[in-house]
């Protein structure tokens, strides 16, 4: 199933998009963004996208091979800075980053995103860099292990995460989410047991659910490229230029709330609403992944 862009309006009606505009999307995902947004910039705009998975530059690649206006670059939006000059742009007039996993990624098996699908605990979005979730399994300590449910996952059970799983691995290798999963249940009391099968209503979410997101967070380096990310696009952004971030789960926004904070206090920056937008109730019925996304905007003043 395509990828369906979330809060699109919100973004459309928000970034400021005039005919002729320079757009960066960072996360490009399945296009879906892109395609809308350069429906609204005309002929003479532009947009560059960047993706750190190379399954979605494939994908946009085939859906914008007609069209002269878009440039895809394959390459993670927190080295914008580095690779900016090799853009041959003055400035962007709007960023866009969307950040997170993508329906495509979430539901194929052999990425090993998520808990539900059956695969390889990789987790790496760009499978050419960096360590999978399984060979962090195996090398950080019970200690590490526990400070990166709580840090990126605010688990409360972190520890006794931890431990089953420094447990189970001296036993047998942790290697795929099968693995994972049964040995995640081993530190949930019975009652809370999540059932194969029995797909769990958002009310009652799997117990491992904050676990794949730590590890997910951990093996992308996330919180760090989204630092990096959002100082590279607000750098080069035009004056009156607007950057969007939609976030997914409450440690990315207060990223990006206290980051847009600082640049709004410093008068370098405007906000353009002070709380988050977030999902109709009639998107989050069509589409749930929508439900706990957020979009902030900032304009560049100075
Ligand atoms: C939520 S999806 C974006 C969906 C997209 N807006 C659409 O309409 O289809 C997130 C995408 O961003 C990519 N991504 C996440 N973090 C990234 C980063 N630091 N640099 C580049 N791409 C990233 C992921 O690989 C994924 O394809």
């Amino acid at each position: 199933m395509r990828h369906s862009p979330v809060l699109l309006q919100e973004v459309l009606d928000q970034l400021g998009l005039k005919s002729g505009a320079i757009v960066m999307d960072g996360t490009l995902g399945s296009g879906g963004h892109s395609q809308a947004m350069l429906a609204k910039i005309g002929p003479n705009g532009k947009l560059i996208g960047f993706d750190q998975d190379p399954e979605a530059i494939a994908r946009c690649r085939e859906l914008f091979q007609a069209d002269t206006r878009v440039v895809l670059v394959h390459e993670n939006f927190r080295n914008l800075k580095k690779v900016f000059p090799a853009l041959g742009v003055a400035a962007f007039d709007v960023v866009l980053l969307d950040i997170g996993t993508s329906s495509e990624q979430l539901a194929d098996g052999k990425r090993g995103f998520s808990f539900q699908a059956e695969g390889e605990l990789d987790m790496r979005m760009n499978p050419e860099v960096g360590l999978k979730a399984s060979e962090l399994l195996a090398q950080m300590s019970e200690v590490e292990l526990a400070d990166l449910f709580y840090h990126y996952g605010e688990e409360r059970h972190s520890r006794r995460f931890a431990r089953v799983i420094v447990e189970r691995r001296r036993q047998q290798p942790i290697r795929t989410i099968e693995d994972l999963n049964q040995t995640l249940e081993l530190a949930v009391p019975p009652h809370l047991r999540f059932k194969k099968g029995n797909r769990p209503s958002w009310a009652r979410r799997h117990p491992g659910t904050k676990v794949y997101q730590a590890l997910r967070i951990g093996v992308n380096d996330e919180l760090e490229a989204l630092k990096e990310g959002m100082s590279g696009a607000f750098e080069h952004l035009s004056k009156g230029g607007r950057l969007g971030v939609i976030s997914f789960h409450s440690i990315e926004d207060r990223i990006v709330k206290q980051q847009f904070r600082k640049w709004d206090d410093e008068e370098q920056g405007k906000l353009i609403f002070r709380k988050p937008m977030v999902a109709k109730r009639e998107e989050i019925l069509n589409n749930p992944r929508s439900r706990s996304a957020k979009l902030r905007v900032i304009e560049k003043i100075s």
